[in-house]
């Protein structure tokens, strides 16, 4: 049994929280809040849970070996590496961190600390994408890929009223990009691999981060197309486009319809593809599967590849955040 912790207590983290105990391999036993009051009412629900109101007291809980961050993104960062110098396996909200400085000296800590770092980008984690990176080999050579992610944020509103909302804000390391912008470069890196180059025209709002934007990421032999953002709402499927036809998928996560149109055939193939109610369940299985078995080879190779497609994912996300111009607190030195 894997004994969690979590800090963070918006909505995310209850859905996390269920996902694990979900699937029958952790149990919540501590909270962090900066406040009592709301540490106790998240952690009520759960049973026996020990509460802290500093990082201090959390990451010396003993029995504690596994903590799961949701703050604000630019907090990651400290406090994983707190984590990991307790002794914790860390599991961290997308985007994991703000740079590829933050990133680097993540997996080196967790590496000599003999720990486990993953970052919570569920749709690489979900059955379908595994499904769907299966049947791309099959076909001829791919030409191109456009990927959509974008939808309203009720925290926009708030930017509308003259405010600043972590979600939005660069203190905070917010915008579209690296919020909702992750999942699909998550897939072309996950599906395609590397891009040669990568760049972003970014939208700024109010608070100088992206609301909105439109991004390229080059191969050798396509682009991969990917739209983001916050303060619309898209309802565009995601494509990828074969030499023989075209794989149309509803969504770049939770996908949970995907149908492959055959030009030569003339006919339509549906990939078996379908999602759990709760979208966190793949991914918190995998975690664990590599926490409890820690020798074991295959998991730990591809335990290491998670964290080179998270190394890889955030130095493309910081390369096109600094085409678009789009600079936040933690860049500085
Ligand atoms: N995987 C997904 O589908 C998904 C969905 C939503 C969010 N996320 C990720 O989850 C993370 C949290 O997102 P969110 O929208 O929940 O963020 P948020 O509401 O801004 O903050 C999350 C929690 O962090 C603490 N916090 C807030 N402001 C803080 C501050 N100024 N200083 C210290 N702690 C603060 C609060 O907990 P306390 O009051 O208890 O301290 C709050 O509940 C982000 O990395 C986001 O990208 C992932």
């Amino acid at each position: 049994m894997i004994n969690l912790g979590i800090i963070g207590t918006n909505w995310i983290t209850d859905q996390f929280v269920q996902a694990a105990h979900e699937t029958g391999n952790y149990q919540l036993v501590a909270v962090y809040s900066r406040k009592l009051e709301t540490a106790q009412t998240f952690g009520e629900k759960y049973g026996d849970v020990e509460y802290a109101t500093d990082l201090e007291t959390f990451f010396a809980l003993e029995h504690l070996n596994t903590v799961y961050i949701a703050s604000p993104n630019s907090l990651h960062f400290e406090q994983a590496k707190q984590g990991i110098l307790a002794g914790k396996n860390i599991i961290v909200e997308k985007p994991a961190f703000s740079t590829p400085k933050e990133m680097a000296e993540i997996i080196e800590l967790a590496n000599q600390k003999n720990v486990f770092f993953f970052e919570a980008a569920r749709n690489i984690h979900e059955r379908a994408f595994k499904t769907v990176a299966d049947f791309l080999p099959l076909k001829n050579q791919i030409i191109g890929a456009d990927f959509s992610y974008m939808k309203y944020s009720s925290r926009y509103d708030k930017v509308l009223a003259g405010q600043e909302p972590n979600v939005f804000s660069p203190h905070f390391s917010g915008g579209a990009l690296v919020d909702l912008g992750v999942y699909p470069i998550y897939a072309a890196l996950a599906w395609f691999g590397l891009p040669n180059e990568s760049i972003y025209y970014g939208q700024k709002i109010a608070t100088d981060v992206d609301g909105i934007g439109t991004g390229i990421l080059r191969y050798d032999h396509f682009d991969v197309t990917i739209r983001t953002g916050k303060i619309g709402d898209s309802f565009q499927q995601s494509e990828i486009y074969l030499t023989n036809g075209t794989l149309v998928m509803n969504a770049i996560n939770s996908i949970d319809e995907a149908v492959f149109h055959d030009r030569n055939h003339q006919r339509r193939e549906k990939l078996s593809v379908h999602q759990l109610e709760n979208p966190m369940i793949e991914e918190a299985e995998n975690f664990a599967q590599v926490i409890l078995n820690p020798t074991d080879h295959k998991l730990g190779t591809e335990y290491e590849e998670w964290v080179e497609l998270s190394r890889n994912v955030n130095q493309v996300i910081y390369d096109m955040r600094k085409s678009a111009g789009i600079v936040f607190d933690a860049d500085e030195e």
